[in-house]
């Protein structure tokens, strides 16, 4: 007999970021972050999780290709949701005992990993939710989303749809470091983001190196994860929460910046944006100031592709003003989004 589950996880972009561990095997972060939660029609993961006793070893495929199961993350993740099933287990008797069986893991991104947009933190909230589904298990997304975590931090925002928040918690198993919903996505229909796809080349330093070395060597990333941040997680709440574009606008930008700034600071220097990267953040005041308050917001992860949130109403603004600087559409269009490729000469 074969168990079989299947699920979808959207990408989530955050809006105050997530870089510094305290603990690097439990990714454990040094500051809390938020996110916004892409449309599932435009980026998503869509993970099918299977288990037989016919299947030999464990098996992970990722667009079509096999990938390495085995890694320390994966592993934490899959020993977690075999502990929960065998407590299930143990509790109903006639229970099958899919805790023995070895896995079938098939996922598939509807977007090019290679273009670096925050593929893991899908791939791993899918990961995660396609196994617990196949094992049944009653856990919640907040309890979810402390094994996806250990996946890859940013991947616990994404069990969450909308508006998410990731509180860095304090103890030292991580038991309290969990996702949690500031509000979901109905809650503010208007919200666009564009991506504008700045190169889609592999990034030079991954986020999990790049952040090590940040917390080793930066004085300012202190100050970010001790000062800036803890204010603005709040600030940033509430302006989810009252809908208050101008000011998820400012602070989204800053955060960036102050992220970026942080990543210049490190020992080497790390430059993750790249010239397209700084035009798009030029084309984004030069839009808010021609309207005279911030209808446009840009941000960047490790990588130098922009993501742009803007409202609806603002659309042919933003977008339109993309289109005329980047010159011809050639991305994928989604019914809450588009992408515009801008690829490097
Ligand atoms: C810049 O979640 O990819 O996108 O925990 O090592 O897997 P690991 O790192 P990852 O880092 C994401 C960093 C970021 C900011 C963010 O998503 O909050």
């Amino acid at each position: 007999e074969v168990y079989r589950a299947s699920t979808y996880a959207p990408v989530n972009i955050a809006v105050i970021k997530y870089w510094g561990k305290r603990d690097t095997k439990l990714n454990l972060p040094t500051n809390s972050s938020l996110s916004v939660t892409l449309s599932q029609d435009d980026l998503r993961t869509h993970t099918t999780a299977s288990c037989s006793a016919q299947l030999s070893k464990d098996t992970l495929l990722l667009n079509g290709e096999g990938q390495d199961i085995s890694s320390t993350r994966t592993q934490a993740c899959l020993r977690e949701l075999r502990s929960l099933r065998q407590q299930l287990e143990a509790k109903h008797a006639t229970a099958p005992k899919l805790s023995q069986m070895k896995l079938k893991i098939v996922s598939e991104n509807n977007f090019p990993t290679a273009a670096g947009l925050a593929s893991s933190a899908a791939g791993f909230a899918a990961l995660v939710r396609a196994v617990a589904d196949l094992y049944q298990l009653p856990a919640s997304p907040t309890e979810l989303s402390r094994i996806a975590r250990q996946g890859s931090g940013s991947a616990c925002r994404s069990l969450f749809g909308g508006y998410a928040g990731w509180q860095m918690g304090e103890k030292d198993d991580g038991s309290d470091s969990v996702a949690y919903e500031v509000a979901p996505a109905s809650h503010w229909p208007a919200m666009r983001a564009i991506i504008l796809v700045a190169s889609a080349e592999k990034k030079d330093v991954s986020s999990t190196a790049g952040m090590q070395q940040t917390v080793a060597t930066s004085a300012l990333f202190q100050h970010r994860a001790n000062n800036v941040v803890p204010k603005r997680m709040n600030m940033m709440e509430k302006a989810m929460k009252e809908r208050d574009f101008e000011t998820f606008a400012t602070l989204t930008m800053k955060d960036s910046n102050n992220f970026h700034a942080c990543c210049l600071d490190t020992e080497p220097p790390i430059f993750y944006m790249n010239e397209t990267s700084r035009a798009a953040v030029r084309m984004c005041e030069a839009i808010n100031k021609e309207a005279g308050r911030s209808i446009c917001a840009y941000t960047f992860d490790a990588g130098p592709n922009a993501v742009v949130y803007y409202l609806k109403d603002d659309e042919s603004s933003v977008v339109g003003t993309f289109k005329s600087m980047l010159g011809e559409k050639t991305g994928w269009e989604g019914p809450r989004g588009q992408a515009i490729k801008a690829l490097q000469k």
